[in-house]
């Protein structure tokens, strides 16, 4: 597992949840209708549950999925009333149906390439339900003009410390390197190194092929009106059409 091994995702669910938390109320808004019908929220990349606990909170349904056993882990722990946990890897697991599906911390921005992206989106219209709801976030092309020369930055606890770089190799890629180190129960610290390499896409494309693919999708800068997501973090929300009926 390249992403969020056991260390970054005990610092990542002590030391941010604020993205989550900002998020939350548009997005609970979006789904109102959703929670009415008693509908199934499938929540994409959920990490140690910054978005999942508003969701639970407000009555939904969830099924909260991500690719790191470790961000499952903690997520369990962290979030009683999840109707269920599940390791789902994008863009090849098979997602299972649901009413509305969500995710924040540009989640699909993690896959390889813009054509895995992609393949991806389609996968979330097709399990999205006549109806369903949809509201993601993702890392736009100006994400990388946006952070240039961004300075490292770092953050210490009694616990933990950890360090993030970041770079920029061409047009389509960000990146963050992150080290971590963590005192274990000895009292020594234990150094990890993870390097996250993020694709940037051009978001109207993928709202394009979502409309191809029966969602009515827009790109906003934040899930409400009163939302501003950093530069080049885009919020894409839609609702898939109902069939049209025939005869
Ligand atoms: C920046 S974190 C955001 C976590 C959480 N949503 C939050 O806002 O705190 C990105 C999450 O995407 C997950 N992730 C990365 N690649 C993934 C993939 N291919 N499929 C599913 N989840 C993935 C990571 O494990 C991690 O939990």
């Amino acid at each position: 597992m390249p992403y969020y091994r056991p260390a970054l995702a005990r610092v990542h669910h002590e030391g941010s949840g604020g993205h989550g938390d900002a998020c939350a109320p548009g997005i609970l808004a979006k789904l109102r209708p959703v929670g009415e019908r008693g509908g199934v929220v499938l929540e994409l990349g959920c990490g140690s549950g910054a978005l999942t606990r508003h969701l639970v909170a407000a009555g939904h349904r969830v099924v909260a999925t991500d690719a790191s056993p470790a961000m499952l882990a903690v997520a369990r722990e962290a979030v009683p009333g999840v109707e269920a946990f599940r390791r789902l890897v994008l863009p090849d697991d098979q997602l299972p149906p649901a009413d509305a599906v969500v995710s924040v911390g540009h989640v699909l921005s993690y896959l390889p390439n813009a054509l895995a992206v992609e393949r991806a989106f389609r996968a979330v219209a097709a399990a999205l339900r006549p109806g369903g709801v949809l509201a993601v976030d993702l890392l736009h092309r100006t994400y990388r003009s946006a952070r240039a020369g961004k300075a490292p930055v770092a953050m210490v606890r009694e616990e933990w410390a950890v360090l993030i770089a970041f770079d920029s190799p061409d047009p389509e890629t960000y990146a963050r390197d992150i080290t971590t180190f963590v005192r274990s129960a000895s009292g020594a610290w234990q150094r990890d190194d993870e390097r996250h390499v993020n694709v940037l896409v051009h978001a109207p494309d993928v709202v394009r092929l979502l409309a191809d693919e029966g969602v009515e999708a827009k790109i906003a800068r934040g899930f409400d009106d009163g939302q501003r997501l950093e530069e080049g973090l885009v919020a894409i929300t839609g609702v898939r059409r109902w069939p049209l009926r025939s005869g």
